[in-house]
């Protein structure tokens, strides 16, 4: 099972880490920001100094083949084998791509993972997912492959932008919606513009759990895991035709808009409480602006709902809720419910 460590000496626990695997040559992905930013906290480390150190471009554009062929072209005439131990430092796309990088050389090395934003911390780093984007499509190729060990430490979300910590946030709602009245409250009655991050770090630890206990029950993602999709049907499709658009959104903000329109539709199909319904949209819209599709782009965002990798026999798969904690997997709903779900959100967020 997936380590994840929740940790408050970074340099303490990575010695400590290091010293239990056993490996023979250590590698450090990181992108241009993590080299320039995250780096830097953990580089007097001994191993870490003398690792094999490669900077991919960020940004979730460049998580593609390419970037792909370059890591693999870095470990190969670095003389990396199946013994080699990759250690991701970034947020989720670099997670995403190095995980995916290090399950296909040589057939399988060992990674860990250490996220440096709140997305990839309470989300991507977690559960095994691995992937790049691919054709336009999102993580349209990937395998399952956990990290050895996730180490999480929130050192590194004090100095996020306000954008990408909420874009990571909207992951921790998810979390409390799918999870009890307890953790839903917690996460909707947070201060965003003055983060206590004493308070933020206690909620990370819980939001985390919730992923990890649910990963735990369903690893590959055959029935309880797609609670973890609440909002991403609607979200995945905002967030591609974004890129479509040349306006990209971030993941986070994407996935708030998913979460209004699934809950909308939860509200319709399965009587999810009207009150919960107008806090979570209430707490989305003052914090998650900048939606700006409009009606002639539905037909779009429905064609990128049908090609999403969560579907079966060619229906659109929603995960739906009838109240928070309680999750409805492997629903349908028609087009037309699903345009207005799009004309709620436009309503809600005020164009
Ligand atoms: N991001 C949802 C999951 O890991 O299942």
């Amino acid at each position: 099972m997936q380590k994840v460590i929740k940790s408050t000496d970074l340099n303490k626990d990575l010695s400590n880490i290091l010293g239990q695997l056993s490996f023979d040559k250590l590698f450090l992905l990181t992108d241009e920001n993590t080299e320039k930013f995250c780096y830097p906290v953990i580089k007097n480390n001994e191993r870490i100094a003398k690792a094999g150190k490669m900077v991919i471009k960020a940004g979730d554009g460049n998580k593609n083949i390419d970037a792909l062929a370059s890591i693999w072209t870095y470990l190969s005439e670095n003389e990396a084998t199946r013994h080699s131990l990759l250690i991701n430092l970034g947020g989720g796309m670099l997670t995403d791509i190095g995980g995916f990088a290090a399950a296909g050389f040589k057939r399988g090395i060992k990674c860990i993972n250490i996220p440096t934003t709140l997305l990839g911390a309470v989300d991507a780093a977690v559960g095994g997912k691995t992937g790049i984007n691919f054709n336009g499509l999102k993580n349209e190729i990937g395998v399952f492959a956990p990290a050895e060990t996730v180490l999480i430490d929130s050192v590194f979300f004090k100095s996020l932008d306000h954008s990408n910590f909420l874009s990571g946030y909207a992951e921790m709602i998810k979390h409390g919606l799918v999870d009890s009245d307890k953790e839903w409250k917690a996460t909707i009655s947070f201060d965003t513009e003055k983060i206590d991050y004493d308070k933020l770090k206690q909620l990370v630890v819980d939001s985390v759990a919730v992923k990890e206990r649910i990963v735990e029950l369903d690893p590959l993602e055959k029935g309880i895991r797609k609670a973890l999709n609440l909002g991403h049907t609607i979200g995945h499709a905002f967030e591609s035709l974004s890129y479509e658009l040349g306006k990209p959104v971030l993941h986070g903000y994407a996935v708030a808009w998913g979460i209004i329109c699934e809950l909308y539709l939860s509200h319709v199909f399965f009587g999810f409480p009207a009150d919960k319904l107008h806090k979570t949209v209430r707490f989305i819209k003052d914090n998650y602006d900048g939606f700006y599709f409009d009606c002639d782009h539905y037909d779009r965002l429905y064609e990128y709902m049908k090609h999403d990798k969560k579907n079966e026999s060619g229906t659109v798969n929603f995960t739906f809720l009838s109240d928070v904690g309680k999750v409805e997997i492997n629903q349908t709903a028609r087009k037309e419910a699903v345009f207005d779900s799009i004309d709620f959100l436009r309503e809600c967020v005020g164009l």
